[in-house]
């Protein structure tokens, strides 16, 4: 897909799902840290959903999407808390780099990246975690409607549990419906939940 074309399919995605709350696997992984909250980043921030979340909630922010429009609607937001303490990085994840800290939230971005890219990525992810720290995110399963997609991470429900053998699993849900995708198409969706903490 063209830049421009993947910029007006973002708009569009961030149009669709604007207002919507924080993804229930942030929110149980929060709640998990109790009143303590550390510092955390939000891979593929989006409009920051979820950045919010972590903010309102004390937590030291870097967000990443490599989307320029994602970061100016999120520094844009009337629900933004004055005091936050966020920094944001418009950058592919792939390539970014980030502090050492709490919590990784990826909330349904993992499988954008390309599966060349992944296991890297991944090794990048547990690094930054400190032990006791927590991943919170999605892996698509091979159902879902755009696992025929070779530009997507896809991984089986066993390639999932087996990268979380560094993490003691916490949450691990399997949701499989028939629904549509913020932009409004039908979508065949074959989703993992997970909330893990490094070992
Ligand atoms: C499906 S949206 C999810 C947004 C948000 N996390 C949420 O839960 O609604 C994926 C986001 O990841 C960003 N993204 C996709 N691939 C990326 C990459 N390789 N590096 C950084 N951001 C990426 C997109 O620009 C988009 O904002």
């Amino acid at each position: 897909m063209a830049q421009d074309e993947r910029d007006k399919a973002w708009r569009a995605y961030y149009d669709g799902v604007a207002g919507r709350p924080p993804r229930p696997t942030l929110i149980e992984a929060l709640d998990r840290f109790g009143s303590n909250p550390g510092r955390a980043v939000d891979l593929g921030c989006g409009d920051g959903r979820d950045t919010i979340e972590l903010l309102r909630r004390g937590w030291l922010v870097t967000a990443i999407d490599a989307e320029p429009e994602a970061l100016a609607r999120l520094v844009a937001r009337a629900d933004l808390p004055p005091d936050g303490v966020l920094s944001t990085r418009c950058t592919r994840f792939e390539e970014a780099v980030w502090p050492i800290g709490d919590l990784v939230n990826a909330s349904f971005v993992l499988p954008l990246c390309p599966p060349a890219m992944f296991p890297a990525l991944w090794t990048k992810i547990a690094d930054s975690l400190r032990p006791g720290g927590r991943f919170a995110g999605q892996f698509y399963g091979p159902r879902d409607g755009w696992a025929d997609d070779a530009a997507m991470t896809i991984v089986t429900e066993a390639q999932a549990r087996g990268l979380l053998d560094a993490y003691a699993i916490e949450r691990f849900t399997e949701e499989e419906t028939d629904s549509v995708t913020p932009r409004g198409k039908p979508k065949h969706w074959h989703i993992f939940h997970v909330v893990a903490r490094k070992r």
